[in-house]
């Protein structure tokens, strides 16, 4: 398990599926913001790549993410798009509605950029999120990330274009300590 501060970053269990599949994808408002493809149902026990993992798929590592202090799932992480001639990936974290708001995904930006940096040996981390979402901007913000554009009316989200936020962090950017809690 890779750990941060206050969480820790591990396999998906299959157990973890029918809590994320409930408290995170079944809500179609939070699916049709965290995700670039529309909302559809999932069926239980259906092969679904949003939540069930193939070991196989090299280039996205899909983590679930755990309370240091306990073990209790917290939400999901994920590299993706991982390139290694460019030695870049993507960013992607979604937390479960009683776990937002207590540093936890400002702690996982944090183990994904060691997971990202240290392990996999990139040079370039990449973020895309809707430009209201305070919350993530912050939590990529507290660990280097810098805005890098705006991708103008890119997403249709529940009826409307919204704008973009492209963030890059570049390792020689990174201070593995820049959160003042870790
Ligand atoms: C986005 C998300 C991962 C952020 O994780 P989090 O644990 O809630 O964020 P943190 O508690 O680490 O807070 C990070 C910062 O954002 C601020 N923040 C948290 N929630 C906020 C909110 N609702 N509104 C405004 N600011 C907020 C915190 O005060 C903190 O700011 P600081 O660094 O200045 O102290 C989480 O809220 C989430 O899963 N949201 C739904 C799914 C989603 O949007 N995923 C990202 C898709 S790209």
């Amino acid at each position: 398990m890779l750990t941060g501060t206050k969480v820790g970053l591990r396999a998906r269990h299959e157990d973890d599926i029918p809590i994320l599949r409930a408290e995170l994808y079944d809500d179609v408002v939070n699916s049709s913001r965290a995700e670039s493809r529309p909302w559809r149902p999932i069926t239980p026990g259906s092969p679904d790549s949003r939540l069930v993992v193939d070991d196989k798929e090299e280039g996205h590592v899909p983590f679930s993410v755990v309370e240091l202090d306990g073990g209790t799932l917290v939400g999901t992480a994920t590299l993706w798009g991982i390139d290694n001639h460019h030695r870049s990936a993507h960013i992607g974290l979604g937390l479960r509605p009683a776990c937002r708001g207590k540093g936890y995904g400002t702690d996982v930006v944090a183990v994904l950029c060691h997971y990202g940096f240290v392990v996999r040996g990139l040079h370039r981390l990449q973020i895309e999120t809707l430009a209201d979402n305070v919350a993530m901007l912050r939590s990529a913000e507290r660990n280097g990330f810098v805005c890098e554009g705006v991708l103008r009316s890119s997403a249709w989200v529940m009826g409307e274009f919204l704008d973009e936020v492209l963030l890059g962090l570049l390792v020689q950017d990174w201070k593995p300590d820049r959160s003042p809690d870790r």
